[in-house]
């Protein structure tokens, strides 16, 4: 009797491992068969006479030739200038340096990677202003983006401050 019972419970609990592990084979195959739309999988065409307004073409780092030919639409002005210092003492500084001068200078770039000096008078004349809003806006090889904190104009803001800070 108590052998009987055993082989019951036994029985009893194998079917209810192999339905269950039915459930989780068809749940999980189901959730990936089920239709869904991708991002960008449908490209849908805006209403005519639908115009855009406003919005910064933004060119991504893999065709930074191109974003270097754009030129700088913000007069240097001391105005500029100030803005563009301010804006790098927020978000440049920890790896740049307080001064642009690179190395480790920044208190983040001693545990980073030690950065360029930006004031140095080759490196800036190898770098057109549009490559260096690039750089800001998308991001270098290692440098993160910036163009979700900084607004493009702030972003040539700092180009001309930079400029400000050049070598002779
Ligand atoms: C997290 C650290 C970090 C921050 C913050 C950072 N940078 Fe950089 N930056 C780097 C590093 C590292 C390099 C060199 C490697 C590379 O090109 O990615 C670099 C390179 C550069 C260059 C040189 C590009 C060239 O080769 O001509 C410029 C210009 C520059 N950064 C500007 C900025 C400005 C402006 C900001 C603030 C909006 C900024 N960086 C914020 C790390 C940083």
């Amino acid at each position: 009797m108590k052998y009987l019972f055993i082989l019951m419970l036994l029985v009893v609990g194998a079917a209810a491992g192999a339905w269950g592990a039915a459930i989780v084979v068809r749940w999980n195959d189901n959730m990936t068969q089920t239709p869904k739309i991708v991002p960008g999988e449908r490209v849908f065409s805006m209403p005519a006479g639908v115009v855009p307004r406003g919005g910064e073409l933004i060119i991504p780092k893999e065709q930074r030739d191109v974003a270097a030919k754009r030129p700088n639409p913000v007069r240097a002005s001391d105005a500029s200038i100030a803005i563009g210092r301010e804006r790098f003492t927020t978000f440049c500084v920890p790896c740049h340096g307080p001064e642009a001068k690179g190395g480790t200078t920044g208190p983040v770039a001693t545990k980073f990677i030690p950065t360029p000096d930006l004031t140095n008078a080759e490196l800036q004349k190898q770098r057109t202003d549009g490559y260096w809003h690039s750089y800001i806006v998308v991001g270098g090889a290692v440098m993160p983006a910036y163009g979700e904190a900084l607004s493009s104009q702030e972003a040539w803001h700092i180009v001309n401050f930079l400029r400000s800070v050049a070598q002779k």
